[in-house]
C-alpha cells in the first residue's frame, strides 16, 4: 500500500521549532550544516526539510533547491523561512518514501537529521536513488546507531519506549550508514563524530556525516 502523504507530529512540530532546533544551533549545529551544503551546485533536493534552518547555507552555485516536508506545521514554517533563503527554494508536501519529482532530475540530495525519522528508510533511499542523476550526490548529517555496546542498548531500550514518542518518531539506534551503502551508494567521504559535545552523552550523539554518490 503506498504511504500517506502527510505525517502530523504537531507537538514535535512545537518543540523543534521552538526548544530543539534553537538548542542544536546553540550547541554550533550550524557549521555542520554548512559542511553538510558545501560545494553543492545545480538543482538539489531536500527531504524532510522541516522549518529551512538548512536554507541559509545553500552555496550560491546551488541554482534551485526542492524541499520537500511533509509535516504542515513545520513546512509552514520552511515556507517563510524559503523567504529568505539564500538560493531559490521551492517548499512542497510529500515524504521520502514518494519524492514528487521525476526520475534523474537532481544533481544532489540532501538529508539532514531525518533519515532517523522515515518508517522505512530502504523505500526513501531508493527513492532518493531514482530523483539522482546518474553521479549525483547523496549529502548526509544523521545521528545513527552508537559504536559502544552499552551505548547501543541505551538506544535499543529508548527506541522502544518513549524515544520515537517524543520525537516524531525518530529513532536513535539506526545503522544509516549500511543502509546508504545497502540502497546501491557508494559513500565517497564519511565523518563519524559525538554532537554535541556533552559530559553525558546522549542516545542521539553519534552522527556521521558524508557524500554518497549514485
Ligand atoms: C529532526 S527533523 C529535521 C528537520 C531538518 N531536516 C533539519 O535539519 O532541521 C526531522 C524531519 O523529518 C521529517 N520526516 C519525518 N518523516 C518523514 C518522511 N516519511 N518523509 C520525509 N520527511 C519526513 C519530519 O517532518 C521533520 O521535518
Amino acid at each position: 500500500m503506498a504511504p500517506r502523504q502527510a505525517v502530523r507530529h504537531p507537538v514535535f512540530a512545537r518543540l523543534w521549532s521552538k526548544a530543539i532546533g534553537p538548542a542544536l544551533e546553540k550547541a554550533g549545529i550550524a557549521e555542520h550544516r554548512r559542511r553538510l551544503l558545501a560545494g553543492l551546485t545545480g538543482e538539489v533536493v531536500e527531504i524532510g526539510a522541516g522549518n529551512g534552518l538548512n536554507f541559509a547555507h545553500y552555496p550560491p552555485e546551488v541554482t534551485r533547491v526542492l524541499a520537500v516536508e511533509p509535516e504542515p506545521d513545520l513546512r509552514a514554517l520552511a515556507e517563510q523561512a524559503a523567504l529568505t533563503a539564500s538560493v531559490p527554494v521551492e517548499v512542497v508536501a510529500g515524504r521520502a518514501e514518494r519524492i514528487p519529482a521525476a526520475e534523474e532530475s537532481f544533481d544532489a540530495a540532501v538529508v539532514c537529521l531525518t533519515l532517523c525519522s522515515i518508517p522505512n528508510q530502504h523505500a526513501a533511499l531508493t527513492e532518493l536513488w531514482r530523483v539522482l542523476r546518474p553521479g549525483g550526490e547523496l549529502r548526509f548529517f544523521e545521528h545513527v546507531q552508537a559504536e559502544s555496546p552499552r551505548m547501543r542498548r541505551v538506544q535499543r531500550a529508548v527506541d522502544a519506549t518513549f524515544w520515537p514518542l517524543l520525537a516524531g518518531g525518530c529513532r536513535t539506534g539506526r545503522d544509516t550508514r549500511s543502509a546508504i551503502e545497502a540502497a546501491g551508494f557508494t559513500i565517497t567521504e564519511l565523518d563519524a563524530f559525538a554532537f554535541p559535545e556533552t559530559r553525558v552523552p546522549s542516545p542521539s550523539t553519534p552522527h556521521i556525516l558524508g557524500t554518497a554518490v549514485r
